[in-house]
């Protein structure tokens, strides 16, 4: 299916590796110009090589940005420096790191302060930079203006040792609910898109913390996640992109306010 976004432009936070990376490059792979960022220079720098060599794109149709989503200086200039260089902004794909996993007596107030930064303000951040360019490309003669929050399955039904994740992710399931609301009018859609258990670096280093904590090997985690979901595996991020490349097209324009798990049956709700 043509995803309708051939010469788009995108920003995707979050995107050196893991999820943002692969959304990034899906994104790439259907024609768009992207915008990627996370916070070491070398290495989205790194990674803008890759995606343009793996997406098989002009490397100048990927733009580098080293930029800390918890700082509202640093994301305000990277998103207008991404809308300068491509001349406009259709799509935003929030996403940051994960945060520390923890129960109650384990994690510090800083602690919680800093998850809420990394995983709820960094998304407002974005949306409220974001914001003044795709009001712009949504209203223009070929209109277009998507929001995509990647946040977790965490945030529809909570899991014990991660209550960072659930407590950021249900706030970002909230904003997002309303900002839909209030975009709606205007054109723009806003959806979250919820990962379920999905190969990336962020995955091995739960599962190796989980594993030295309780005595069982990384390998038995793993298959315990994977027993969770109705198709036995953990998820390839491939597989995570290509639903997130599909709400942010020009295929997905009545689809708004949703939280969409890509889970493999993780989530047991009729609905
Ligand atoms: N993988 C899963 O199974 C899974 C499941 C549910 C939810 N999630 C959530 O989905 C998100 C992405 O997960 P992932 O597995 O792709 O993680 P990952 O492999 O650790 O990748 C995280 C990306 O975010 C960047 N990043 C981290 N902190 C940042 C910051 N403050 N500012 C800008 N960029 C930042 C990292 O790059 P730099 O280090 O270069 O900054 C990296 O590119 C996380 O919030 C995670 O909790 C993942």
């Amino acid at each position: 299916m043509d995803l309708g976004i051939k010469g788009r432009t995108a920003f995707v936070a979050g995107a050196s590796s893991g999820l943002g990376y692969a959304v990034a490059r899906a994104l790439a792979r259907e024609g768009c110009r992207v915008a990627i960022c996370s916070r070491n220079e070398e290495r989205i720098a790194h990674a803008a090589g890759r995606l343009a060599g793996e997406a098989g794109v002009d490397p100048g149709s990927v733009l580098p940005l080293a930029c800390d989503v918890t700082s509202e200086e640093a994301v305000h200039e990277a998103i207008d420096r991404a809308a300068a260089q491509f001349g406009g902004l259709h799509i935003l794909v929030t996403n940051a790191g994960g945060p520390p996993p923890g129960y109650i007596d384990d994690l510090s107030i800083e602690t919680w302060r800093g998850g809420i930064e990394l995983n709820l303000v960094s998304v407002i951040q974005l949306c409220r930079a974001a914001l003044p360019h795709l009001r712009v490309a949504a209203a223009s003669d070929d209109p277009h203006g998507s929001i995509l929050m990647i946040t977790s399955i965490s945030a529809k039904r909570p899991i014990p040792s991660l209550y960072l994740s659930n407590a950021t992710r249900a706030g970002v399931q909230g904003f997002a609910k309303t900002l839909s609301e209030e975009l709606g009018p205007a054109g723009i859609t806003v959806n979250t898109i919820l990962p379920g258990y999905t190969r990336t670096e962020r995955l091995k280093n739960l599962s190796e913390r989980l594993a030295s904590a309780s005595g069982r090997s990384a390998e038995e985690i793993e298959a315990g996640w994977a027993e969770g979901n109705a198709l036995r595996r953990i998820a390839d991020p491939e597989e995570f992109a290509a639903a997130a490349a599909f709400l942010v097209s020009k295929r997905a324009t009545y689809v708004t306010g949703v939280g969409f798990p890509v889970d493999g049956g993780w989530s047991k709700h009729v609905l």
